[in-house]
């Protein structure tokens, strides 16, 4: 027996519900901040992700699904959303439009990582950036549309985490110290964080062993090293947040898992279970499309992971609208009353009313089970009788009511 591939998910139609109410509100958020949406390949070539993402970061360095195509060329499925747009902003020369730009994706993500509940080898991701503006107003905006996105969910119990990592003018310094922090305590730390200490100084800062935690509560903040500009940048982030009237924590050791990050960094957490499981993440990359070829172009975006979403919607027993289906069945009894059955399907439908018709030859007694199962509001019995006289007996599920009706009147009735 074959089975679907390890940290994967077949969304089955009972999931859909949820699937169909995510992207209700997706929608309805990018119209109001202005988003429009992109579609980028499943796949890019691999040294996009290389430049982005970062050669030190664990998505580069474990994570990515990378082969050689039947063409030589290398080949990586996207991990990681950003990248793709930015290489397409790019591409089509995005920075002739009005700045910033403003585009939107739902897409698969796929990322070799240890599956467990919500973290999965292939996951779905709704992502937004907003590019070519450096104003710390649109950090709030894009933090604001994030909060309220998640929110309009009806998800409850929500923490904004916010950070500064700075630029590449300041955050020299801040590494420099950070890393002479942890040498002096190079005793206490896990042996991924000693692995790390050269390559990634900074992710020491988010590792999850207790000890680690520890060392990192006590490590210099990047906040304390920020140019007058980032720390302009950060101050007046938190000035638009407030007259927003969005609360949020700032967290020294939130540093993001991808390179690409300048100055604002920020994560949308459940409050209970911090980093582990985070709804969504995101924050500035003002240096990326330069790093990609293009001139320095400033710009800030957000992710959030589709099945993560949902965990939390049924953690917190968020009921969704279910999917409509369709309210008419039609049940048939003998050979003659079937073919007719499949006619009056044929003209329901026409009528765009939509129906199901019993299959096989069952009783009708196991049919009208079947109708109510489906949660039909009208029946249509058919018989013998019925194929003679053109009509179809209509039977309301909720009163248990039957009448005779001619079927030329039929869909006017239903509609
Ligand atoms: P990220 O934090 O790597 O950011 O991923 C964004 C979100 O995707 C996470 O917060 C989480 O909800 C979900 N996610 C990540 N990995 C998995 C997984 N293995 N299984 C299930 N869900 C997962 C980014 O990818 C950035 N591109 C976000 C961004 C956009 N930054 C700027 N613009």
């Amino acid at each position: 027996m074959h089975k679907a591939p390890r940290g994967t998910l077949d969304i089955l139609p009972e999931e859909q519900a949820y699937w169909r109410y995510i992207k209700q509100k997706i929608i309805h958020a990018c119209q109001l901040y202005g988003y429009e949406r992109i579609d980028t390949p499943a796949f890019e070539d691999t040294s996009l992700f290389n430049r982005s993402v970062g050669e030190g970061t664990d998505i580069v360095e474990k994570e990515m699904y990378t082969f050689e195509d039947k063409g030589k060329n290398k080949i990586t499925l996207t991990p990681e959303g950003t990248a793709s747009i930015c290489r397409a902003y790019l591409e089509h020369g995005f920075h002739n439009l009005p700045q910033p730009v403003k585009l939107y994706y739902i897409t698969s993500i796929f990322r070799y990582e240890r599956p467990q509940a919500g973290r999965y080898r292939q996951h779905h991701q709704f992502g937004y950036e907003a590019i070519g503006d450096d104003d710390p107003a649109l950090d709030a905006e894009v933090i604001d549309m994030a909060w309220q996105f998640l929110k309009s969910l009806n998800l409850d119990h929500l923490s904004l985490q916010l950070n500064s990592i700075g630029c590449k003018k300041c955050r020299p310094l801040y590494l420099s110290a950070l890393k002479d922090y942890y040498m002096s305590n190079n005793q206490n730390l896990c042996p991924d964080c000693k692995n790390r200490l050269e390559r990634n100084t900074l992710r020491l800062l988010d590792c999850k062993n207790p000890q680690c935690q520890q060392t990192a509560n006590a490590a210099p903040k990047s906040s304390q090293y920020l140019c007058p500009q980032c720390d302009d940048h950060f101050k007046q982030l938190q000035r638009y947040l407030t007259i927003l009237d969005l609360s949020f924590v700032v967290n020294h050791r939130l540093v993001r898992g991808l390179d690409y990050y300048t100055k604002t960094v920020f994560e949308i957490q459940p409050e209970t279970e911090g980093a582990q499981s985070t709804l969504g993440g995101g924050g500035r990359y003002d240096d990326l499309i330069a790093e990609l070829g293009g001139k320095p172009t400033p710009a800030i975006g957000f992710a959030t992971g589709i099945e993560r979403i949902i965990l939390n919607l049924k953690k917190q027993n968020v009921s969704v609208p279910p999917l409509p289906k369709p309210q008419v069945f039609i049940a048939h009894i003998g050979n003659e009353a079937r073919d007719f059955s499949i006619k009056i399907a044929a003209i329901l439908r026409r009528n765009g009313i939509a129906v199901i018709v019993a299959g096989g030859s069952r009783s009708l007694k196991a049919q009208l089970r079947q109708a109510n199962n489906f949660g039909s509001h009208h029946v249509i019995i058919i018989g013998e009788q019925e194929v003679k006289t053109d009509t179809v007996i209509l039977r309301s599920m909720t009163t248990a009511q039957q009448r005779t009706i001619p079927i030329n009147e039929l869909p006017a009735l239903l509609q």
